[in-house]
């Protein structure tokens, strides 16, 4: 059966397609037994893949809805397309009604699809856009679950609102914070609960390969060395079990390129006081 690992924003749109496709370049070759993972575009606001790599939305999701209701639903991959940087891909139509209907059959009965046989290995990276309502039986059911959102207080508020809910489970939790943030991978851990921190770095250079705007720079491998790479590896790392993971947040280069240690803890009474109005207390 295939890993299945959920990402997704809680507000926003703070960059988990990116995140997902430079996540998915990024992993181990002998990881997964050799099997490259597979990116799903399940986003209710429909897919942007197809527009940034001119790639046909069939085969893709659709397909998938339709195979999710079926007794012998088939396999994922021949849904997949090869986006340029050789990740594999399944892509929605850009929005629309048949679009979240896609989404909604996926996350409601496509668990056989996504995950497959017992035979088959890899890793599904199914990158939700937002994680609601309509996917949340999928959060259940994957092995871990990528959150993705921008460093300001405002953003990890609502990160923070969505992991409260979680409870325990946001232990599990990866946060990716993406851009500059004001607060050191210690206090975010501490503050949000959440099991691990990766800051993503802005990185235009190679979020323009990933976005299909610098088909240029494709010609050589010079992109896959920039720091959203590192940071992405570092990610794919954590998700196989691969690298040399410290127990909270990160330490090394990581943390010194994306976080500016906070002497405040502006961050914890902010959280602190949005907790307090929630419960009314
Ligand atoms: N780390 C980053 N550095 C620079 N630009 C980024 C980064 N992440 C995302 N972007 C850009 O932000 C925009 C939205 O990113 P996208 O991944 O499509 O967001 P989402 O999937 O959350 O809607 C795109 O133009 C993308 O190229
Ligand atoms: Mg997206």
């Amino acid at each position: 059966m295939r890993r299945l690992i959920t990402l997704g924003s809680v507000k926003g749109a703070p960059g988990v397609t990116t995140a997902a496709l430079a996540v998915a370049a990024a992993w181990p070759e002998h990881a997964d037994g050799h099997v490259r993972p597979v990116v799903v575009e399940a986003d209710v606001s429909g897919g942007d893949l197809t527009v940034r790599f001119g790639c046909p939305h069939m085969p893709g999701l659709l397909d998938l809805a339709t195979a999710a209701r079926k007794e012998q639903p088939g396999s994922l991959l021949a849904a997949t397309a090869d986006l340029p940087f050789g990740v594999r891909a399944v892509a929605s139509p850009a929005g629309g009604r048949a679009c979240a209907e896609a989404v909604r059959l996926v996350a409601e009965s496509g668990q056989r699809v996504l995950l497959g046989e017992g035979a088959d290995q890899g890793t599904v990276l199914l990158d939700v856009g937002r994680v609601g309502e309509c996917v949340e039986g999928l959060l259940g059911a994957s092995d871990a679950v990528v959150l993705i959102s921008r460093g300001g207080a405002d953003a990890l508020a609502h990160t923070y609102a969505h992991l409260a809910e979680a409870g325990q489970q946001a232990e599990q939790y990866v946060l990716l914070v993406v851009g500059p943030c004001p607060y050191s991978p210690g206090e975010i851990t501490a503050t949000l609960g959440v099991g691990r921190v990766v800051f993503l770095p802005w990185d235009p250079k190679v979020a323009d390969v990933l976005a299909g705007r610098s088909r240029s720079a494709l010609r050589t491998s010079g992109w896959r060395t920039g720091r959203l790479m590192a940071a992405a590896r570092e990610v794919a790392q954590l998700l196989t079990g691969t690298g040399e993971v410290g127990v909270k947040g990160l330490g090394g280069d990581l943390a010194r390129a994306g976080a500016v240690p906070s002497a405040s803890s502006f961050l914890r009474r902010g959280l602190a006081g949005l907790a307090t109005k929630e419960t009314g207390s």
